[in-house]
Formats: C-alpha cells, sequence, structure tokens
C-alpha cells in the first residue's frame, strides 16, 4: 500500500524499555560513594545528605563520586594534567585500572609524567605500571578525528582490561577545528562513560579570554552542563596592592586558584580556594580565599 507520508517518514516507535517505575529504577541506581583522588585537600570538599533518625545530616563522602563524569577545565599551565595524572597514580596504586586516553601528548610521553608523578607521591611505578593503559589519540589521528573509532577502541579496552576509571586530556582536543560540534561530542562521550559505568575526568582546555574563574570550557557554551560536575583552575599575577591585599601575597607573585563548580551527584564546598603545585609538580587544595 502507498504511504500516505513522505519516504523519510515512519510510524512513530513506542520505546517501552524506557520507561522505569520509581522502584524500577532505584534498582538500577548506584549507590553514591566517594573515590578518594590522591589530591591532598580535594576529597573533603564532596559530601553527601545521609538520614539519621529520621533527620538529614551532611556526611564527607570521601572524594569525587564514584560514577560521576567531571570536567577539569582552566587556560594553560593551571595543573589540569597534574591532577588527572594524579588521580591516575592513586586508582593505579590502589589496583584499579585506569584508561587514560591522551589526545594531546603521544603515550610515551606521557607515561613518563605519570612514572615521575607516581614517584613524587611516594610510590613505586614499576609495581603498578600495568594499570594504566594508555589510549594514543594524539599519535594516530583517527582516534582524534573519528568518534566512533575512538568510543569503540575504549570499549575493547575497556572489557579487555576491566577498567572503571577513564580520564581524556583533553575532550577539548577531539573537537579542534569544530567547535560548533562541542556539545555533540561531549555529549556522546559523557553517554559512553554512564553505559560502562566509569568514573571519568575530563581535562577541557580554556581560551585565555574566558574569564579566569568561570566554568567555562572552549568548543562553545554549555559544554559544562553535560557533564555532572565542573572543577576550575586558574592562576593569577598579583600586579595590585588590591590584589596582594584579598591574596595575601606579593606583587609579582603568581597565585593559583580552584573552585568546584557544581557537581550533580553530590553536595560539593563553593568556596574558591588557593592551590599549589609543589615543586615535584605535585597539585594540593588549601584554605578557602578568605579564610
Ligand atoms: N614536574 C613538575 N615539577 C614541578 N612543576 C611542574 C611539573 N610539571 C608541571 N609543573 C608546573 O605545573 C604547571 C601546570 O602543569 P600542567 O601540565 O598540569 O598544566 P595544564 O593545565 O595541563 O596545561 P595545558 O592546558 O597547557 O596542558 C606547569 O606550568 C609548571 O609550572
Ligand atoms: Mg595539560
Amino acid at each position: 500500500m502507498e504511504s500516505a507520508y513522505p519516504s523519510y517518514y515512519r510510524e512513530p516507535e513506542i520505546i517501552k524499555e524506557s520507561i522505569y517505575t520509581g522502584g524500577q529504577a532505584l534498582q538500577k541506581a548506584p549507590q553514591i560513594e566517594g573515590v578518594p583522588t590522591g589530591i591532598e585537600g580535594l576529597d573533603e570538599l564532596f559530601f553527601t545528605i545521609k538520614e539519621k533518625d529520621g533527620m538529614l545530616k551532611k556526611a564527607p563522602l570521601g572524594g569525587m563520586p564514584k560514577y560521576s563524569v567531571c570536567n577539569i577545565t582552566g587556560v594553560s599551565d593551571t595543573g589540569k594534567s597534574l591532577m588527572a595524572e594524579q588521580f591516575a597514580v592513586e586508582q593505579a596504586r590502589k589496583g584499579q585500572k585506569v584508561a587514560f586516553i591522551t589526545v594531546e601528548t603521544p603515550a610515551n610521553f606521557v607515561v613518563a609524567s605519570i612514572k615521575y608523578r607516581a614517584l613524587a607521591m611516594g610510590y613505586d611505578f614499576s609495581e603498578f605500571e600495568d594499570n594504566i593503559i594508555l589510549i594514543d589519540a594524539a599519535s594516530f589521528s583517527k582516534l582524534r578525528e573519528n568518534l566512533p573509532d575512538l568510543l569503540s577502541t575504549l570499549a575493547y579496552a575497556i572489557k579487555t582490561y576491566k577498567i572503571d576509571f577513564t580520564i581524556i586530556d583533553s575532550i577539548t582536543g577531539l573537537f579542534e577545528n569544530k567547535e560548533m560540534m562541542a556539545r555533540a561530542i561531549v555529549r556522546r562521550v559523557f553517554n559512553f562513560m554512564k553505559k560502562w559505568y566509569q568514573t571519568a575526568l575530563f581535562v577541557s582546555q580554556k581560551r585565555s579570554g574566558h574569564e579566569e574563574l568561570s566554568a567555562e570550557a572552549a568548543g562553545g557554551y554549555a559544554v559544562g552542563h553535560i557533564v555532572d560536575g565542573t572543577m576550575v583552575l586558574a592562576k593569577e599575577l598579583i600586579t595590585s596592592q588590591y590584589q596582594a591585599r584579598i591574596y595575601k601575597a606579593q606583587i609579582g607573585d603568581l597565585i593559583r586558584l580552584f573552585r568546584i563548580d557544581g557537581c550533580r551527584m553530590c553536595g560539593h564546598d563553593t568556596k574558591t580556594h588557593f592551590m599549589e603545585i609543589t615543586d615535584t609538580g605535585i597539585v594540593k587544595i588549601k584554605e578557602p580565599i578568605g579564610g
């Protein structure tokens, strides 16, 4: 029989599998727990609300929420890669498997940096080096330029190595020269992380033109709204007495700042904190500015 509609029209389909009662959905809901990050001062900034004797109480989570996908954003040289590497080392040394997708720097350089990070954290990298599975999208342009290739490769690695943690440094590198695709790309990668129950960190580069402590990543507006949470890193050169006073610093000092800009899966500290990168390249989150 001739269809009454043009060829691209099809009868609407009822997707019954997409409908859950609250109870059915709850059975699939993960328990919220914290994943210690290996970054001093960060784990205490996440909390949850627990019920005790019919009262709701704030309870520390002890890390970033498991199964969350968080952005780390900031302009260049703010410590994003250092944080991502520290997180990777912390999971790997506990026996967890971590996929480290490197988009900017070839895998052999990244692993040298991760090894150094482990040493600075006081660990012998050789004891857990194979817990880090590098996927080199810097050297293999197909992975960088064709998202289905990247996600299939990652799915293969997750199945082969039983990976629970994924790091992408950087997600912005996946939409270089095609920034109008930013949201679509981030959305697809985010959905992939959820499907595979990954706890994930995406490094997002920020253009220096953006306001320093805003969460806006390069690649268009609202990329941050797709992920579960964003951590913003910033650096500021002290050039005025006013800045020197509010940051308790000297003119000419470089100060580093850190802030959690929203986390959908749990409560979190909202203050702007001082941040330190030690001489050996270890990131530490310090006290809030203004005490
Ligand atoms: N091994 C190290 N020892 C001491 N300091 C380091 C070390 N590695 C990096 N740093 C310092 O930390 C800063 C931040 O480095 P990092 O590579 O994490 O920046 P990033 O935010 O990833 O930048 P980009 O966007 O350019 O990749 C460097 O500029 C440097 O000052
Ligand atoms: Mg970097």
